[in-house]
């Protein structure tokens, strides 16, 4: 079957490592393809298993694929029509085997998406899926349990897909206290990745906010120990109302990151999300937060440890680590946050 997950902008690689790494040992696996926000790929086990991808925000699967769509209102009859003979006995399996009641007569909704420039509208683009398909006896309903059909058109392809995750595929059961700007868990669990996690690590994250970051690596895999600290008490509380009893050992600390009272070279990762600016908008303010918090990082970190760190301030992080010429930025990914766009920097030893 062809499925295809969404993921945050600038992720799209780290999303098909996971693939690989989590499903190619199966045999099942077949990556097609990598579009912006999106990775196409076959899977022949059971989509169950697909639902605990971490770096995914949805997981669709794709009914058709009309691969050279045009401006014109004709390629919308070409992908309506690839309805009226397509079998969808393959298609409702996977739906079942991910809890979807399917009925013959099924209640269904559509969403569409459009993208570049078209000579039809969005609304045209919906309108003749839900035509085509309720001319198949099924039938448009708003209800919770209709089916979720999604209508895109991005670039030269039009896809017809079902999805098969709920909203919260990249939400978190752990999430249960928030704080402003805290990171979104799969960008947490990206960043975590690059840092290549080892049963040995002592793991740092010296803002940690509502500890997004610690949890995912917790939910990683096996670690040595867990360092949290902020200088905020309600972040702190989040951080263990987040983690409750669970993952241990670990320690959070209330401090301020430019003097961590830790020994140098004791931690193997760090992985932090610094201050964007939206709360501390003061350039000097912000800036003496980098230069400090960036030497205290580089005075706790052992010779062959690895930082991640993301940031809106590109300048701002690039002229600190100027300064510091024994650090090396091996790896800078463009990302987008909240809408905003902001980079994750993977740094070494020189
Ligand atoms: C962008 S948020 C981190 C969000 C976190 N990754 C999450 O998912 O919840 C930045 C955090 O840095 C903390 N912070 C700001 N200045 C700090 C400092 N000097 N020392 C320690 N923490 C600081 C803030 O209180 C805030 O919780």
């Amino acid at each position: 079957m062809l499925y295809s997950i969404i993921v945050s902008a600038g992720l799209e690689n780290i999303a098909r490592e996971e693939l690989s790494a989590r499903f190619a040992d199966t045999g099942h696996l077949k990556i097609l393809e990598r579009k912006p926000q999106r990775i196409l790929f076959q899977y022949a086990g059971n989509p169950r298993e697909l639902l605990s991808l971490r770096t995914a925000e949805h997981l669709f699967l794709i009914l058709k694929r009309i691969p050279k769509m045009t401006r014109s209102r004709s390629s919308l009859a070409v992908l309506s029509g690839s309805l009226k003979r397509l079998s969808f006995k393959e298609g409702f399996e996977c739906c079942r085997q991910v809890g979807i009641n399917v009925r013959k007569r099924m209640p269904f909704r559509v969403t569409s998406r459009l993208s570049g420039k078209r000579n039809f509208r969005r609304l045209d683009l919906q309108r003749v899926i839900e035509r085509a398909l309720s001319e198949r006896g099924w039938y448009l309903a708003s209800t919770k349990a209709a089916l979720d059909v999604w209508a895109e058109v991005h670039g030269d392809d039009g896809y017809i897909s079902i999805k098969l995750s709920s909203n919260d595929m990249a939400q978190r059961p752990y999430k249960q206290a928030h704080i402003p700007a805290s990171l979104k868990p799969t960008l947490a669990y990206s960043m975590v990745r690059l840092s290549k996690p080892h049963p040995d690590d002592v793991f740092l994250d010296a803002m940690c906010g509502a500890g997004t970051i610690l949890l995912e690596r917790a939910l990683m895999g096996r670690y040595r120990y867990l360092i949290g600290g902020d200088v905020s008490t309600e972040a702190l509380d989040a951080t263990v109302t987040n983690f409750g009893r669970k993952h241990q050992p670990r320690q959070f600390f209330h401090w301020d990151a430019r003097t961590l009272p830790l020994q140098p070279n004791t931690v193997d990762k760090i992985v932090c999300n610094l201050p964007f600016g939206e709360t501390i908008r003061n350039i000097p303010q912000l800036t003496n937060l980098y230069r400090h918090c960036l030497k205290e990082y580089a005075r706790v970190l052992k010779p062959r440890g690895r930082m991640v760190l993301l940031t809106s301030q590109r300048t701002l992080l690039d002229d600190e680590l100027e300064q510091l010429r024994f650090l090396s930025v091996r790896q800078r990914l463009t990302v987008d946050v909240r809408g905003k766009q902001a980079w994750i920097y993977v740094i070494h030893f020189a």
